[in-house]
């Protein structure tokens, strides 16, 4: 896994996923968020990142109160971002990453945070 894929970011910013806290860089979409966190499985996942699989749909709650869908690999993250429901795909792969990413310093494990 390289860094870079995430380019230049000053700050982390949390998101809220299935009632957990992780936090994410800015300026990347949620399904590159869900690589950093989760780097050993998400990076392998069966995703296109480019809005055509559907293999990322997340359902987000809206400021509004209601829920939406939206592709994750296409959705920025903002502070506070909800994800209330993922695609198969993407839990199957949070939910698989135990690995440790001494190279981006990443210390979770989000299989424990996550369930
Ligand atoms: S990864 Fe395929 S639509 Fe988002």
């Amino acid at each position: 896994m390289h860094c870079d894929l995430f380019g230049e970011y000053d700050k982390l910013l949390r998101v809220r996923v299935l009632g957990h806290d992780i936090d994410v860089p800015e300026k990347n979409s949620l399904l590159r968020g869900f690589q950093f966190a989760a780097p050993a499985t998400i990076s392998y996942g069966q995703f296109c990142w480019n809005g055509t699989c559907n293999n990322c749909t997340v359902t987000v709650r809206e400021a509004s109160g209601g829920d939406a869908k939206r592709q994750a690999c296409r959705l920025d993250v903002h502070d506070g971002i909800e994800v209330t429901a993922v695609a198969p795909e993407i839990k199957r792969n949070l939910l698989g990453d135990t690995m440790y990413s001494e190279a981006c310093g990443i210390s979770r494990s989000l299989q424990s945070s996550i369930k």
